[in-house]
């Protein structure tokens, strides 16, 4: 299992400069960073879906605990936990329900997919994996006006979309509005989406995170300037009567995390 995350790790921080920078700062005050989730994104069809991953992630111990609804993104997810080590990090799958999709999208992501399959026959499933070929600046463009999900997971394949530092876990910082304070005096750029705090005490967890990284990708007919990868923060709180902190997520604020990734 810490062998998956190292994987994760190493190859998110190919894609996102913005958190080796942000480990690099919280590790100048004396901060060992903890994680308090990952998350993935997939398609509904094909031998990577939700279902799928959750078989894979089975073989690491980790069960789906809670199902979640975008209606608006079109995605479904499941929170998934280690059933053995309740301070392993969360994990947090979505898929794209394509079915809901227009036609053109469908076109191009079916055809991923069906290379996907291949891929997956040939090499079983992993993680990280980028399971079927690149595609061109046009279909991205095309994607992207229909679903920034659908782009960015047409583009990136399996890999983690996002790392979260426990803001519950930090010595030196109290409260997601301080360390959200502290981003910015260090010039990153928050995702302001919703306003830059997702949640809030009363529903238990607050989020706040980075507008993912401009990367040039390498489409298969040339370079463009997309999102990658960004970095999230989580502060958790006691649930009333219980002397545990919350374990679960917001919809509503993981709807607008999402947006993360948007074109700027
Ligand atoms: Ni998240």
């Amino acid at each position: 299992m810490q062998q998956l995350f190292e994987n994760l790790w190493v190859d998110y921080l190919k894609l996102t400069q913005d958190a080796e920078r942000i480990h690099q700062l919280f590790s100048n005050l004396g901060e060992n960073i903890i994680n308090d989730h990952i998350a993935l994104r997939t398609f509904n069809r094909g031998k990577a879906n939700l279902d799928q991953i959750a078989k894979f992630l089975e073989s690491y111990s980790y069960f789906p605990v809670e199902e979640y609804h975008f209606e608006a993104k079109k995605l479904r997810a499941y929170h998934f936990e280690n059933k053995f080590n309740e301070k392993s990090p969360k994990i947090f799958v979505s898929e794209l329900l394509l079915e809901q999709m227009p036609d053109n999208v469908q076109d191009i992501c079916n055809r991923l997919i069906n290379e996907g399959d291949k891929f997956i026959d040939e090499n079983g499933l992993s993680l990280p994996m980028m399971p079927w070929n690149t595609i061109t600046k046009e279909e991205y463009l095309e994607l992207r006006s229909e679903s920034e999900y659908a782009a960015w997971l047409a583009t990136f394949g399996l890999r983690a979309n996002h790392f979260t530092v426990s803001v519950n876990e930090l010595k030196g910082f109290s409260t997601l509005e301080s360390v959200n304070q502290f981003l910015k005096d260090n010039d990153f750029a928050l995702n302001t989406s919703g306003g830059e705090v997702k949640g809030s005490k009363e529903v238990c967890l607050k989020q706040s995170s980075t507008m993912a990284n401009i990367v040039n990708w390498s489409f298969s007919n040339g370079e463009m300037e997309v999102r990658s990868c960004f970095y999230e923060f989580a502060e958790r709180f006691k649930l009333p009567n219980i002397d545990s902190l919350y374990h679960g997520f917001v919809a509503a604020s993981a709807d607008k995390i999402f947006e993360s990734t948007n074109a700027a």
